[in-house]
């Protein structure tokens, strides 16, 4: 989503500002091309030089120079021209204040202004002491900007740099960059609750070993990002998996599929999307202590039950919301797929090459539904989240 894009990064005057080195690096990390736009306060906390180092790009202070590149060109309205995004991070009480009241009195706070929202959409990462956060003068211009359709990324809860704990953290750069991938999508899932499972099961065999796959549960939590960045509000049930909690997801973790299966049966959702590698079987007795090795001939023999089917259970309830499984297969994809979609009782089914696609980061998929086969071209796993999560919500408003 970030690829190519074109990010004015616009830096204040906070403690955060450090974090902002990491942000822009991460920005271009994703493909993005990064121009800072710093206030006087932002370089009383770090130096243009790091930026413009990072981004190998002029970085922007001052509102009366213009730009080498072009001496007639007026910087605070050709930069978010030329422009797909605007992130100001970290934006202080101050800054929000004024660009909340339309003020102008800097590069950074005209830019805001100047810029064409349908263009060059607007965001905000709010960083301050946690009693200038929760000061009624700053909610009340956070819900005016927010109401001017400006995109605010909370503050998160924790120790401040003045000592106090509360919330007024900057988010983490990583979270930011997850977060910004919002203003390029659409948000077609608003208001919809979306319930993912992800990863492989482990099931114990003693309270050492156990019995798991090789699922690395990236498709799913790309889908659990690509759903939160369409505005759904996302549960995702976890096996164990080394994955970061995608920005703005709720996660819950569990090992084996009973677990699984009871903390699906606890929620409910518009949306249930079957992506876990869930264990067929499980050992019938789950041995409570460790199971001794004993001498070399005698090897302890162990006797199988069944899993649960989550996905077929979801879909047999009574009211069930709209489910999407998937099928990892080897060959005959559309035929295998459409027969398993049957059996499951659900609309739609997502068939892949099981070898090709785990642990991989792209895949290629054929979508399987009551009108048939629809295949996908091979991509990465986050731009195919993306486009599954668009035909999910297409199908769903239909
Ligand atoms: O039956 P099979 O394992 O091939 O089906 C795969 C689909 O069903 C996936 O969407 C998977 O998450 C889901 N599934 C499930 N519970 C199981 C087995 C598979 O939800 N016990």
């Amino acid at each position: 989503m970030l690829n190519n894009k074109h990010i004015i990064l616009g830096i204040t005057g906070g403690i955060a500002a450090y974090k902002s080195a990491e942000l822009a690096r991460l920005l271009i990390k994703k493909g993005a091309r990064v121009t800072v736009v710093m206030t006087d306060g932002a370089k009383e906390f770090i130096t243009p030089l790091t930026f413009s180092a990072l981004t190998n790009q002029p970085v922007y202070d001052d509102l009366w120079t213009s730009r080498s590149a072009d001496s007639s060109s007026i910087a605070h309205i050709n930069l978010t021209r030329e422009a797909d995004a605007m992130l100001i991070a970290p934006c202080t009480a101050n800054v929000t204040a004024k660009i909340a009241n339309g003020l102008a009195d800097d590069l950074l706070t005209n830019l805001a202004l100047a810029r064409d929202p349908a263009n060059c959409p607007l965001a905000i990462a709010p960083a301050m002491n946690v009693q200038m956060w929760r000061n009624p003068a700053t909610q009340r211009n956070i819900a005016q900007l927010r109401n001017d359709g400006v995109m605010v990324f909370d503050p998160a809860s924790g120790e401040q740099a003045c000592g106090e704990i509360g919330e007024g953290r900057m988010l983490e750069p990583a979270d930011l960059v997850d977060a910004l991938e919002r203003l390029f999508v659409p948000q077609n899932l608003t208001g919809k609750k979306v319930i993912i499972t992800a990863g492989p099961t482990f099931e114990a065999i003693d309270p050492v070993r156990g019995i798991t796959n090789r699922s690395s549960g990236k498709m799913g939590y790309a889908l659990a990002h690509a759903a939160a960045c369409a505005g759904a509000e996302v549960l995702l049930i976890s096996g164990p998996t080394a994955l970061p909690t995608p920005f703005g997801v709720t996660r819950i973790n569990v090992e084996s599929a009973q677990q699984m299966l009871d903390t699906c049966l606890h929620h409910t959702a518009d949306v249930f999307i079957a992506v876990a590698a869930v264990a067929d079987w499980r050992v019938t007795e789950i041995a409570t202590q460790k199971i001794k090795k004993q001498n070399d001939a005698d090897v302890p023999t162990l006797s199988f039950t069944q899993n649960p089917d989550i996905l077929h259970t979801i879909a047999q309830q009574s009211n069930p919301p709209y489910c999407v499984g998937f099928a990892a297969e080897t060959e005959n994809l559309a035929e295998y797929g459409q027969t398993k979609r049957r059996k499951k009782g659900i609309p739609l089914l997502i068939a892949n090459n099981g070898p090709a696609t785990f642990g991989a980061d792209d895949n290629e998929v054929l979508l399987l539904d009551d009108a048939g086969e629809h295949a996908l071209p091979r991509m990465s796993k986050s731009q195919l989240a993306h486009q599954l999560i668009s035909e999910i919500a297409k199908r769903l408003s239909s």
